[in-house]
């Protein structure tokens, strides 16, 4: 269904994440009809440019990032005619009049701030300062969204002064992944699942993004954050908040969003032996962490495993094993949700047995899988065997389900439409840092290091004794 015309400022509008996804994600939606062809895009920037070296640097964005069969060279002209630029002095005055000219009244209007979160406080003023944002605008902040409960505070705060809770929109793009909004359907779709899902009938429930990527090019970046702050605090968070959160009233942002932030509000806090943190080494052909940093002694984590506890009705009992990492041996996220037995087994072929396991692929072939017991065929009398019911998404779905759009797409349509579902909530984010906070501070006050692990590899062997000691293990990584 084809969005409102909209005006859509993009600042930082020349940046990586604009012309790497904004841009791509924008043309998309264009060739595929969903964009009014009057709606504008203006990109604000430091740099000067005018509107055609803009356009030239989009043309580039579409050639490299957008796939051949959506490259349409008319439909890309008529694209880029509706693209303009605006240099601008975000702690200024420069550029802010003209913006004023580009912004239409009584249009959809969208702020992008693709910009570090130290700017958040002065474009925000400066858009009601010149008087170009009114009550109905909307703003787009990005992660990293502060780096401790105090910093988010302060960039909620910032932002409060001059845009309501309504107006703003906090991304975390793994929501917009289609396989994670799934996980709704999934779950609160069937009568399936749901009445399994919990304590009583889980036994475990494992949660893993592997990267075959390294920090290298953004090193300077990630070694402040670690993979605490850059995965766990946001899209690890949200991915479990969807799978142990209760069915929310109605598909509605706020009910989503209050469901979540009660799970989190559950979480304990985490003892240091369920915390393993390792870095990768060379191996594999491939060089390692510390130089892809700019500190030699770095004891900043590019691998993270955790144990985690909910402590409410539903999870108490059930651990959460979720891990991340960058160099891994494969790209693969994942969630595995274990049962436990039957309570009373009428078979001898005990040996034979397994336990069902329920395993959602977000990426890549998404998909689901269940295992299930069966009679093992042949004359041998009653033996089990267990075999995989395996749906795969691009399968099942045909064409529509390997056409998946990317995740800013979605949820850059989701902002025109004003549909907060897909974005966080103010308190949800400080909730998520509440939780993190003193996981890192407790690291960080014991002098922790973390644990090698070749480039390439599974992750660090102490991620196994997690799991081990507890009589479970890990699913593979492939
Ligand atoms: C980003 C992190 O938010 O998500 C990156 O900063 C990470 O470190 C990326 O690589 C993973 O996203 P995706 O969509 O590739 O799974």
């Amino acid at each position: 269904i084809p969005v409102d015309v909209f005006d859509l400022v993009v600042f930082g509008g020349t940046g990586d994440l604009a012309q790497r996804k904004i841009i791509p994600g924008l043309y998309r939606r264009y060739w595929g009809g969903h964009i009014p062809p009057e709606s504008n895009i203006i990109g604000a920037a430091r740099s000067e440019l005018d509107d055609m070296g803009y356009r030239a640097l989009a043309r580039e964005a579409i050639a490299e990032y957008v796939s051949e069969d959506k490259r349409d060279p008319e439909v890309i002209e008529a694209f880029l005619a509706r693209l303009s630029y605006v240099a601008i002095d975000a702690k200024g005055t420069d550029g802010w009049d003209v913006l004023k000219t580009r912004v239409r009244k009584g249009t959809v209007q969208a702020f992008y701030f693709s910009v570090a979160p130290s700017l958040f406080g002065d474009l925000a003023e400066r858009l009601h300062l010149h008087e170009i944002a009114n009550a109905e605008s909307r703003i787009v902040v990005e992660k990293p969204f502060g780096r401790d409960l105090e910093s988010a505070k302060a960039l909620n705060a910032v932002l409060a002064q001059h845009f309501t809770e309504a107006q703003i929109y906090r991304i975390d793009h793994y929501l917009g992944k289609e396989t994670v909004q799934n996980l709704m359907a999934v779950r609160f779709a069937n009568i399936l699942f749901e009445p399994l899902w919990k304590s009583e009938y889980v036994d475990h429930v494992q949660i893993t993004v592997a990267e075959t990527v390294s920090v290298d090019g953004r090193g300077s970046y990630y070694d402040r954050a670690g993979a605490m702050r850059d995965m766990v605090q946001n899209h690890m968070m949200q991915l479990l908040c969807l799978i142990a959160m209760e069915p929310p009233y109605h598909f509605d942002p706020d009910a989503v969003r209050d469901e979540k932030l009660k799970v989190i509000r559950a979480l304990d806090p985490v003892l240091p032996d369920d915390i393993v943190r390792g870095q990768y080494q060379a191996g594999n052909g491939q060089g390692g962490y510390l130089e892809h940093c700019e500190d030699p002694a770095s004891k900043t984590e590019s691998y993270i495993a955790l144990k985690v506890h909910i402590s409410n009705w539903r999870w108490k009992g059930t651990p959460f094993y979720l891990r991340t990492g960058k160099r891994l041996r494969a790209r693969t996220s994942e969630i595995a949700i274990t049962f436990r037995e039957p309570p009373h087994s009428i078979f001898d072929d005990a040996e034979g047995w397994r336990e069902n396991v329920l395993v959602i692929r977000l990426q890549p072939n998404e998909g689901m899988n269940l295992k299930v017991m069966i009679k093992e065929p042949g004359p041998g009398g009653m033996r089990l065997t267990q075999v995989p019911l395996d749906m795969s998404f691009a399968e099942a779905l045909g064409e529509s389900g390997t056409d998946i759009p990317d995740a800013y797409e979605r949820l850059i349509m989701d902002v025109i439409r004003g549909n907060q579902t897909l974005f966080m909530r103010g308190d949800e984010v400080e909730a998520a840092w509440g939780w993190t906070d003193p996981i890192i501070e407790g690291w960080e006050k014991r002098g922790d290091k973390p644990m090698p692990y070749d480039a390439g590899s599974s992750g660090p062997e102490d991620a196994l004794m997690l799991m081990h000691r507890d009589g479970r293990r890990w699913r593979e990584i492939r």
